[in-house]
């Protein structure tokens, strides 16, 4: 899939290509002495619902955050939509607007209400008085008022975030999110803490938001259940290394880096793995 679409005088004005990340060999360390990934490589095509499993420590966060460009890796290559993420890089610094980041911990301001909550996700459109002083134009009121019904948060624009449910508060993180108009969505374990239920609403969401945007969407999370039954493709990281990386497809589970197994032979393969 390349599309490349043409302005009226003929010049090339977007190129899209399939592949949305790619990761090359990297590695990272946050005391130069231990690695906290050790040679990763992943590729994911654009619009793929991508989640990557793992154990606590194994450096699920840690990758999310290279994608984010909040770390830079000791070696290796990253792009995001062939930019290579860094912080402190103006390139990147200019579409990291597209990245919607959603922290484990949710990153919601507690004492300000829903709505202003949500509209923090257009901060990065305002021009520097409107941000200066969060002035909001109408349409943008607008916006947020739509995504707000869209995660099913109506009526409860104006309560304070720390009013809410565990919930309520992860739809106002995605809501955040979808505001900036991403093209990628991350996600830390926004679902691990909910009850069955509650989580796959959220989950739904997503997946909703996802074909409604075109987005990318790459989660973490700890339950390897719940990550094959929503994701397109599923990395398994373990000791900072990707042990596997397995795809559903129709009834079967494809592994993209072994060969082919059952489901069974997957999730006796995890369950194991679980109790080491
Ligand atoms: N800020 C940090 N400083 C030092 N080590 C860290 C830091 N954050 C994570 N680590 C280490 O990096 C490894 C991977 O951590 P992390 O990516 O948070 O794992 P996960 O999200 O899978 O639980 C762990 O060994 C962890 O102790
Ligand atoms: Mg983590």
């Amino acid at each position: 899939m390349k599309q490349i679409q043409m302005t009226k005088n003929s010049s090339f004005s977007l190129i899209s290509t399939k592949k949305i990340i790619q990761m090359n060999d990297v590695w990272t360390s946050y005391d130069s002495k231990n690695f906290a990934l050790e040679g990763i490589n992943m590729s994911i095509d654009r619009g793929t619902n991508y989640a990557i499993v793992g154990q606590s420590g194994s450096g699920k966060s840690t990758l999310l955050k290279l994608l984010n460009g909040m770390m830079i890796p000791s070696k290796g290559t990253i792009k995001v939509d062939y930019v290579t993420p860094n912080m402190n890089d103006k390139k990147f610094k200019k579409m990291m607007h597209t990245i919607g980041y959603i922290p484990q911990s949710l990153g919601l301001i507690k004492n300000v209400t829903v709505i202003e909550n949500i509209l923090i996700g257009a901060l990065p459109r305002l021009n520097k008085i409107q941000s200066m002083f969060k002035k909001f134009p109408e349409n943008e009121i607008k916006e947020a008022k739509r995504i707000l019904k869209l995660v099913g948060l109506s009526g409860k624009e104006n309560r304070k975030a720390y009013m809410l449910s565990g919930g309520e508060k992860r739809r106002v993180a995605i809501a955040r999110a979808l505001m900036q108009k991403p093209t990628i969505l991350l996600a830390d374990e926004i679902v691990s803490e909910l009850d069955h239920v509650t989580a796959r609403e959220i989950m739904d969401l997503i997946a909703d938001a996802q074909k409604r945007m075109n987005l990318t969407a790459i989660m973490v999370h700890h339950d390897m259940q719940l990550a094959l039954e929503y994701a397109n493709r599923v990395a398994v990281i373990k000791d900072g290394q990707k042990i596997l990386e397995i795809g559903v497809e129709g009834d079967t589970i494809v592994d993209f880096q072994t060969g082919n197994m059952t489901t069974e032979e997957i999730k006796e393969m995890y369950a194991n793995d679980s109790q080491k």
